[in-house]
């Protein structure tokens, strides 16, 4: 068995930010002094800083789909009536708080650092069989991708989860190895990508290529769909849903859900007047991207592709 670090090695991102939209919120729904979740509390390193803000009468919700990160974020945040620790997707939000209840929200999507432990198998730094889950009661794992998977869904895969370029080769090549025998192990799975991409773009495609299948294995788009639609009915109007992503395509997600909600009448523009009647349901607090400063990047280099958003739901 293994034991639960006391420490989180995870370096929460452009936290100021993230506190300074959360306190965007509407004064009658003051996230500190009701409800707020976050939605994926890794280390526990976002939700130690809300727990320093929180009032006595504020809760915090903390939801993870691995239960390795919600014992280390109960170590972390330690023994606090406030607090609730929840085994469960993001997007199960509306199982546990009412529609409408909760006035802050933060996800801050992918990977922890904690997570890289060699014997998980996100990493292609470490020799480990290929898991890759974060929930181990999920049935598909990475081998079972890389191994059953047909060349064109993996070529999909690699290409719409990681923008890996030289998907096809890849996918084909992994193709015909395992008709020798199965790919088990992360290191086979490198050796193999490492095999057809010239040298110098290896160690991106690498990363690439393990991110495309994390992404596959547990589901993430489809979470992150249902999840943005489930969060944003638990939020109550005037209170604020703010959302790391490290991805394009988690972005894109989050910023069209965003602007459909900031956008009002949607008649055709030949309509002289509006004949829909639809009002926003958005504020847009994020109109341009924020991105982590330079000298977040240099003390953290994980934070550099991180994009943050956030809205106010309106009332
Ligand atoms: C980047 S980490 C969060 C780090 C955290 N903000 C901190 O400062 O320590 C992302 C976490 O989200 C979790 N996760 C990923 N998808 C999830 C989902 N659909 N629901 C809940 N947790 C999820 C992962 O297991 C991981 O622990």
């Amino acid at each position: 068995m293994i034991s639960t670090p006391q420490f989180s090695q995870h370096r929460p991102i452009m936290v100021e930010q993230v506190m300074e939209l959360l306190s965007g919120a509407d004064p009658t729904c003051e996230p500190f002094n009701h409800i707020i979740v976050d939605g994926t509390v890794g280390g526990g390193g976002h939700s130690s800083i809300i727990l320093k803000a929180l009032s006595n009468q504020g809760r915090l919700y903390c939801f993870d789909r691995d239960p390795q990160a919600l014992d280390l974020s109960r170590t972390v945040l330690g023994d606090d009536p406030r607090i609730h620790f929840i085994h469960d997707s993001y997007s199960a939000i509306l199982k546990y708080l009412d529609p409408e209840s909760v006035c802050g929200i933060l996800l801050d999507l992918g990977l922890s650092t904690d997570q890289l432990l060699p014997e998980r198998g996100f990493s292609y730094m470490h020799d480990a069989p290929l898991d890759m889950r974060f929930d181990p009661r999920s049935k598909l794992t990475a081998y079972d991708v890389v191994n059953h998977y047909k060349v064109e869904k993996l070529r999909e895969i690699f290409f719409h989860y990681g923008e890996e370029p030289f998907s096809p080769r890849i996918a084909r090549r992994i193709a015909n190895l395992r008709l020798q025998g199965a790919l088990r192990t992360t290191s086979q799975l490198a050796e193999t990508v490492a095999g057809v991409v010239p040298e110098r773009f290896r160690m991106k495609t690498l990363a690439r290529i393990f991110q495309a299948l994390r992404i596959e294995v547990n589901g993430e788009i489809d979470h992150l769909e249902r999840g943005i639609e489930a969060c944003w009915q638990a939020l109550k109007p005037g209170g604020v849903f703010a959302a790391l992503s490290f991805q394009s395509l988690e972005d894109r997600r989050l910023k069209h859900f965003f602007a459909a909600q900031a956008k009002g009448c949607i008649c055709p523009p030949r309509l002289p007047v509006c004949a829909c009647g639809r009002k926003p349901t958005a504020k847009i607090l994020t109109p341009s991207i924020l991105r982590p400063s330079p000298k977040e990047i240099r003390i953290n280099p994980q934070a550099r592709s991180s994009k943050l958003r956030a809205a106010r739901k309106l009332g």
